[in-house]
């Protein structure tokens, strides 16, 4: 589904962000990346999603060749991957609905097509009931639901989440991690970003651990060990 062959990230010569970095994620996979700040896990993700070139090395999403990407066909990428990311805030002027609706909107959806769409990833996210909320007027876990809520409303075979439980506490934690399950449950690929220990500990799941911009392990059903 994902293959990363021999990535090599250079922000500047005395930045090396990721050495030589290769790894495949299967389709189905629910796959953490752990690691320190400033291992480089940011970096990955968003090369994973072309948001960033790498320097050396290549990416192919469902055998698709992305490191030459044209901004043209960015939005097809971002369909294949829902993204969350610590940076990507809810708009504070409009609803939870209306903050869902707008990321159909700017991909050019049709009315018929949001009205179908936004009620059902309200419900996966368990927001039914308070669409017609604004973002303060909602706790940090329930904002995270309407960031994850959103990142599904094009149906991505992917979903990639750089520290989605990093402003919350640990029961807010626990409820956010196990929606992203129920999410990989469904059959979307989940690959989860995080430098926070016991969320991954729980998982029982694959875990890579990243350190200095290098692959330290990959383990099965691993720990993260640092
Ligand atoms: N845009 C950038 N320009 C220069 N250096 C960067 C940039 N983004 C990240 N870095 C550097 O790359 C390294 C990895 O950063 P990052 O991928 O954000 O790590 P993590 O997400 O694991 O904390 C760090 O040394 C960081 O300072
Ligand atoms: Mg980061």
């Amino acid at each position: 589904m994902i293959h990363l062959e021999h990535i090599t990230k250079i922000y500047h010569p005395d930045s090396v962000a990721l050495q030589d970095v290769s790894l495949k994620i299967e389709a189905g996979e629910f796959v953490s990346i752990v690691g320190q700040s400033g291992a480089g896990k940011t970096t990955l993700a968003k090369i994973m999603i072309a948001e960033e070139p790498p320097t050396h090395g290549r990416v192919l999403v469902g055998g698709w060749d992305i490191t030459r990407i044209r901004s043209h066909e960015i939005p097809e990428l971002r369909r294949q991957i829902g993204v969350i990311f610590q940076d990507y805030k809810l708009l504070q002027k409009k609803t939870v609905y209306e903050n869902v609706t707008f990321a159909l909107e700017v991909a050019g959806a049709p009315q018929k097509r949001i009205r179908e769409i936004v009620p059902q990833v309200l419900k996966i996210v368990g927001l039914e009931g308070k669409a017609h909320r604004f973002p303060v007027q909602l706790s940090g876990g329930e904002q995270q639901r309407v960031v994850i809520a959103r990142s599904l409303v094009h149906r991505p075979k992917i979903l990639l989440a750089d520290e989605p439980t990093g402003n919350l506490d640990t029961m807010n934690t626990h409820d956010i991690m196990e929606l992203l399950l129920k999410i990989n449950h469904f059959g979307t690929t989940v690959i989860l970003v995080t430098h926070n220990r016991e969320v991954v500990n729980g998982l029982r799941r694959r875990v890579i651990t990243l350190k200095d911009g290098k692959i330290l392990s990959d383990l099965a059903q691993g720990k993260y060990v640092l």
